[in-house]
């Protein structure tokens, strides 16, 4: 036997005597979703109190035909009601260059002194010098546990042009390419 020991090819060990049950540890749950790298976002709406945004990284293609994507606001969070009210909302998939911009935004979601934006004729707030966005039309919310499942038509897709940000373990860091 090899001791709960599961080797890959390459050779990295996963020692299955670390397996846990995430329900018991929340921390540990959250450290180990941690492992899946994402790209990060930053979604954006239009309040009375002015514009509103939060960073994100459970962003998710959905549907081609019809144009659909997906992300998930957590019910505790301050901005969660505005986020799940609005009809019309933004996403902005971020560059490398804009880590500083997914800190600002995961800190303060009504501070937008540090970006570069203006606001669109249904006025949402849209970022400037993002990787993509995403103008979204909202069809859909979902139960997700402690977070909702938001579900909206794109109704305007445009490409920026860079490298994506990437948020893995915990941190920011960049994207590298294999052949
Ligand atoms: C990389 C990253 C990804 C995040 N993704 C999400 C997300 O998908 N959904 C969410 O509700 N909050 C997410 N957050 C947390 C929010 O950005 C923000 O920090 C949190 O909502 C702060 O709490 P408040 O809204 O109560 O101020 C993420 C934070 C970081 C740094």
């Amino acid at each position: 036997m090899d001791g709960g020991l599961t080797q890959s090819p390459e050779g990295r060990a996963m020692n299955e005597t670390r397996a846990f049950d995430p329900a018991t540890d929340p921390r540990a749950f959250r450290d180990t979703l941690g492992q899946f790298a994402t790209g990060v976002t930053v979604v954006s709406c239009q309040t009375e109190k002015g514009p509103v945004a939060i960073t994100a990284n459970s962003f998710a293609s959905l549907s081609l035909d019809p144009p659909l994507v997906l992300w998930s606001p957590a019910r505790a969070s301050a901005r969660f009601a505005p986020f799940t009210e609005t009809d019309r909302y933004a996403i902005h998939v971020l560059e490398q260059g804009q880590a500083e911009v997914g800190r600002r935004f995961a800190k303060d979601g009504w501070d937008f002194e540090h970006a570069e934006w203006h606001a669109c004729p249904d006025r949402v707030p849209l970022l400037a010098g993002c990787l993509a966005r995403f103008e979204c039309r909202k069809v859909a919310v979902h139960e997700g546990g402690d977070h909702v499942i938001v579900v909206g038509e794109v109704l305007r897709a445009t490409p920026g042009d860079g490298a994506p940000l990437i948020f893995a373990q915990g941190r920011y860091g960049g994207f590298t390419a294999q052949g």
